[in-house]
């Protein structure tokens, strides 16, 4: 198996790109099915969870062609089928295909969806919604069986703002008689991405990136074309890098609000940056100072983003703590960042990191995505050489992260 060979010790300039956002693209490509014949998708990255999802669209007779980041959808022949586990288990984000399959047929045949380990991660609200629009769910097995006579619009609430959830009833209602309001629903771009797609295809839907969505069903949707908006993630992952190693580094082609909130939390802990239109020149921060950050669901500092933050509070002067409050098991990573010479200790949703650590080049497994890009950037600031190994999961997330890197002056390659 591939493993990554970082060496520490680097100093990053030039400019890093940033890539069409996973979890935009993940949803997107699942919301093609919804148009008749045809659908453009531009910016795709190139990242596993894309490739797997084309597979779907194989097994659904749907055909594509690729070029360069750009992605045609041909939905002439889509028949319904069954969703295999080999494919569904690959990623969370397979689950779209339960609310496009249901509003395209009104039955939907999946296996459970994968994705990281980082918490329970129920689907429940996602099921709900299905149920108030009319379906009925049956779990057989390990499969999901989703069944309608018809889909009728009707008014959802989420107990939870739940991104997943609002996009897949957004998918399921705009295949539903009638109208249908999400009370509550998330307010992350990526819901804004779906929604200006199934727009362009003919749906009416308002409010999308408040927490009301009105979503005016209709069987008659075609031609949708969109652009993957920015990855705020990645985005973020590479200033936060450039805060603990950057001279002048430029991250660019990002939309800076989406990442408002870490923003503000990098000048908290005095960090230098400078926001151009599209774009942030970060160096590094010589004290770096404690925070504290709660994670929240958008606009509020995302749970995505807490592990590569970690690793610039394990450099900071003093005490910091973060409360998790989206998953329960996200601290995997901060305890490996401790093999590497930090001082964290989590209880419960609560990591405290007692920083101004000196971190070591270490042999380390890489447990989650967003956990493997804390890693990635601790192997760039440790004393010697770090070894990551399960790294898929970091190319999960992260387009062309070597080519990325190195273009900057890191040194790190992948080795087998
Ligand atoms: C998406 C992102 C993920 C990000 C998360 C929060 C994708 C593919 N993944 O995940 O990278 O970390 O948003 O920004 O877009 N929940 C329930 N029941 C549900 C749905 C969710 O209890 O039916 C809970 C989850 O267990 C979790 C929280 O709600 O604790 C957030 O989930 P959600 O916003 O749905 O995140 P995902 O769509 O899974």
């Amino acid at each position: 198996m591939p493993k990554l060979k970082i060496t520490g010790g680097s100093t990053l300039s030039g400019t890093i790109e940033i890539s069409g956002a996973k979890n935009s693209a993940v949803a997107l490509v699942p919301a093609a099915l919804l148009s008749k014949s045809k659908s453009k998708i531009y910016k795709v990255p190139k990242i596993r969870d894309i490739e797997y999802l084309l597979k779907i669209l194989e097994v659904l007779n749907c055909t594509y062609k690729i070029e360069n980041d750009e992605i045609e959808i041909n939905t002439t022949n889509l028949k319904n089928a069954p969703i295999p586990e080999e494919l569904s288990e690959q990623m969370r984000a397979s689950y779209y295909f339960m609310g496009t399959l249901l509003a395209r047929f009104k039955h939907v045949e999946i296996s459970f969806p994968g994705g990281c380990n980082i918490g329970a991660r129920p689907i429940d609200l996602h099921i709900k919604g299905f149920e108030a629009l009319g379906a009925s769910v049956k779990i057989i097995k390990n499969k999901y069986i989703i069944t309608a006579e018809k889909l009728i619009g009707t008014k959802i609430y989420l107990d939870f703002a739940s991104v997943g959830a609002t996009i897949n009833i957004m998918l399921a209602a705009s295949g539903a008689e009638g109208q249908t309001i999400i009370e509550n629903a998330a307010r992350e771009p990526e819901i804004v991405n779906v929604a200006s797609f199934l727009i362009s295809m003919g749906c009416k839907i308002t409010g999308a990136g408040t927490s009301r969505i009105i979503i005016e069903g209709t069987s008659d949707l075609d031609n949708g074309i969109t652009e993957v908006f920015p990855d705020r993630i990645e985005a973020a992952t590479y200033v936060i890098l450039g805060s603990l190693i950057g001279e002048n580094l430029k991250i660019q082609g990002l939309i800076t609000e989406h990442i408002n909130a870490v923003l503000i939390k990098l000048k908290d802990v005095g960090v230098n940056f400078k926001k151009e239109n599209n774009s942030i020149i970060v160096s590094k921060c010589l004290n770096p100072l404690p925070t504290n950050i709660t994670t929240q669901v958008y606009p509020g500092f995302p749970t995505d983003a807490q592990q590569p933050f970690t690793v610039l509070l394990t450099q900071a002067n003093g005490t910091s703590i973060i409360t998790e409050t989206i998953y329960e098991s996200r601290y995997i990573s901060a305890h490996l960042l401790n093999e590497m010479g930090a001082k964290t200790e989590s209880n419960g949703n609560i990591l405290t990191i007692n920083g101004n650590t000196k971190l070591y080049g270490k042999e380390l497994y890489v447990p989650d995505l967003r956990g493997g890009a804390a890693l990635l950037l601790a192997g760039l600031i440790a004393n010697g050489t770090t070894i990551l190994d399960n790294i898929s999961l970091i190319l999960r997330g992260y387009e062309d992260v070597v080519e990325k890197l190195t273009k900057v002056g890191a040194k790190i390659e992948i080795i087998e």
